[in-house]
Parts: structure tokens; sequence; C-alpha cells
């Protein structure tokens, strides 16, 4: 029995050896110390041994066992060793590794534009207004002394939905339906965001779709000079502190008088180029001051108030702003294009 013993322990210490892997080892402690393993068989013989015999036996099955699971866990540990190193491999991060830089969009230069011009007008204590951009006749033209027939309704080719009913060709309706919401209430000081449709077609200059700013004041005792010094102010924040602006008469139905506004150009500095025509100056937008008729459709008296308005295209703005020469690259929607202002 002792010689088979040591056979067992011969046999299971060549094995444990060559073992490869924790799973095998796993099976061999099975095979060897289990229940039913070889250990325990070889003991179930023991019964019939002379008393003087079994704690002889008995030591040796005890030695067999200890070497057995001594190099059971040797090698356990070293299984365990191993697969603690290669997972710490597996899962190594390279901090020093460039990250992956996550794409990050940027506000449409239309839209970083218009925040900025209404940044401006905010800081003079005007408030944001908006209207609708599906417009009544009434609105768009009529109460703005544009009856229908008038010839200067041609100067805005319109999108008619009904006979009534257009897409607005200007933000000026914003005026009206500003006047008659306050009420009578004095003062008004507003300027209004959005877009408009005309029926043009596209080019580097025109587009069906821009958008406008309008701005509107009513109050008692508005001037010419108020107009004059606000729009000044306005261009000095926009474009710099050098800039200057000159009106010229103009005509609108809803304004009397009525003036262009033309800034000094920004690229020759109002020496003269080609961007100005050599005329050293830009026109920028249309103002005047609110005609009486469209103070009366307000709801307001013009001979107690008075007001001024102004209405800007933002893509014009832009345009100039950033030395643009084709008002489609807005829409085109091209990353190329937009992604130069994503900085700005
Ligand atoms: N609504 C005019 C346009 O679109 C601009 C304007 C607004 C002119 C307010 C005078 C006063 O051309």
């Amino acid at each position: 029995m002792k010689e088979r013993l040591e056979a067992l322990r011969r046999e299971a210490l060549d094995r444990l050896e060559a073992v490869a892997d924790a799973a095998a080892l796993n099976d061999l402690r099975v095979e060897y110390l289990g229940k039913k393993g070889k250990l325990t068989e070889i003991l179930r013989g023991m019964g019939g041994l002379s008393a003087e015999e079994r704690p002889v036996i008995g030591q040796v099955a005890n030695d067999v066992r200890a070497a057995i699971e001594e190099v059971l866990a040797n090698k356990q540990e070293a299984f365990d060793r191993a697969e603690t190193a290669r997972r710490l491999r597996a899962e190594t991060i390279d901090v020093t590794l460039p990250g992956k830089a996550p794409a990050i969009g940027s506000l449409h230069p239309l839209t970083k534009v218009q925040e900025e011009i209404e940044d401006i007008f905010l800081g003079m204590g005007y408030q944001i207004a908006e209207g609708p951009e599906v417009e009544t006749d009434y609105f768009n033209f009529e109460a703005l002394n544009l009856p229908k027939n008038h010839p200067a309704r041609d100067m805005q080719d319109s999108f008619y939905i009904t006979d009534e009913i257009l897409l607005r060709t200007h933000t000026s309706p914003v005026q009206v339906r500003t006047m008659q919401a306050a009420n009578g209430k004095t003062p008004v000081k507003i300027i209004c965001p959005g877009k408009v449709y005309r029926r043009d077609d596209d080019d580097a200059t025109h587009s069906f779709m821009f958008q406008q700013i309008e701005g509107l004041v009513v109050g008692p005792n508005i001037r010419m000079s108020d107009l004059k010094g606000t729009l000044l102010q306005f261009v000095r924040e926009m474009y710099g502190p050098q800039m200057q602006i000159r009106l010229r008469p103009s005509f609108f139905p809803f304004t009397e008088p009525g003036a262009e506004v033309d800034v000094t150009c920004a690229k020759c500095g109002g020496h003269g180029c080609r961007m100005c025509k050599h005329t050293g100056w830009i026109e920028i937008l249309g103002c005047g001051m609110v005609h009486p008729k469209v103070l009366e459709h307000g709801g307001y008296d013009p001979t107690e108030v008075s007001g001024f308005a102004f209405g800007m295209g933002i893509e014009r703005i832009a345009l100039l702003k950033y030395e643009i020469d084709d008002i489609r690259h807005f829409y085109s929607n091209d990353l190329r294009f937009l992604k130069q202002f994503a900085k700005m």
C-alpha cells in the first residue's frame, strides 16, 4: 500500500508539473484529492491493515496529500498571477495617447451677426419683438401706407398665398403689430429680427429668403436726430469707432421723411475701392420718421407722438463685416465655409 501511495505521489507531481492552465489544474485536484479521487480510493483499503501498519500508512497518506496540495497551491498562485498580469496588460490605458476631440458645432455666421446686432440694441434699452412670417396684406402693406394698387408694392415682389395672405416681404409689419399691442402706451422701443421673402431670382446679392432686423421707436418728441445718433452708435459698435454714416433722402411709403443710410467702406476706410464702387460709402439700411398714417394705424395720435424706424438686412451686414462676396454661401451649408466662423 505504501508503494501504491508513493507511485500516486510521483504520478500526481509529474502531471502537475506539466499542467498548462487553471482549468486543467482543477481537473487534477478532483482526480487525485476529490471525494471519489485516487487518494481516497487507495485509503479505502486501510480497513484491511493491521493496527501497527495503520498509523504508518496514515502518515504516508498525509504526506502525499500535503505534497500534492502544496504543488496545487503553488501552481494556482502562479496561474492567478499570470492572469492578473494578462488583464493589466489588456486593460492598460495609455494616458499619453492624443485624445479623440469631439466634433463641436458652432453658430451660423448669420446667427452670430444677428445676436451681435441684438446685443448692441439691447444695450441701448430696446426690447426684442417677433411677428409672423405668414402675414396679412393689411399688416405687410395697407397699414404701412401701401394701399392696394400702390405702385410701390412693385418694389417688393411678393409670394401670395391668397389675395389677403402672403409671406412677409419685410419685417416692417411688426411696426404696426407692436404699436397696436402697446395700446397707446409710450415709449415703444423694439427691434425685430426675422425671415422675409421676395420673388427675386437668387444670385450673388439676392435670395428669395433673407433676414432683416426692424427697429421702431415711438414716443413724444422723437426726432430725426435721435434716429441718426442711434444708427451712428450702432454702426460704431458693429464696425469700429472710426465709422461714419451719411443719410441720403429716399422714399418709403411708411416713412416721412425717408432715408437710406451709408457707412464708411470698411475695406478702404472711405478712400474708394472696388467694393464701394469708388464712392467710399456702402449702403446698409433704410430708415425714416414713421409716417403719420402708420402711427394712426398703430393707434397713436401723430400730433402727440412721433417715431423713427429702420430696417436692415442681416445678410448684408454680415457680408460687409466678413467681406463675403456671395450671399448664397450663407445657405449652402458648406462646412468649409461655416467652419471659418467657428472660432470668431
Ligand atoms: N422695410 C424696408 C425694406 O425692407 C426697410 C425700412 C424699414 C425702411 C423701416 C424704412 C423704415 O426695404
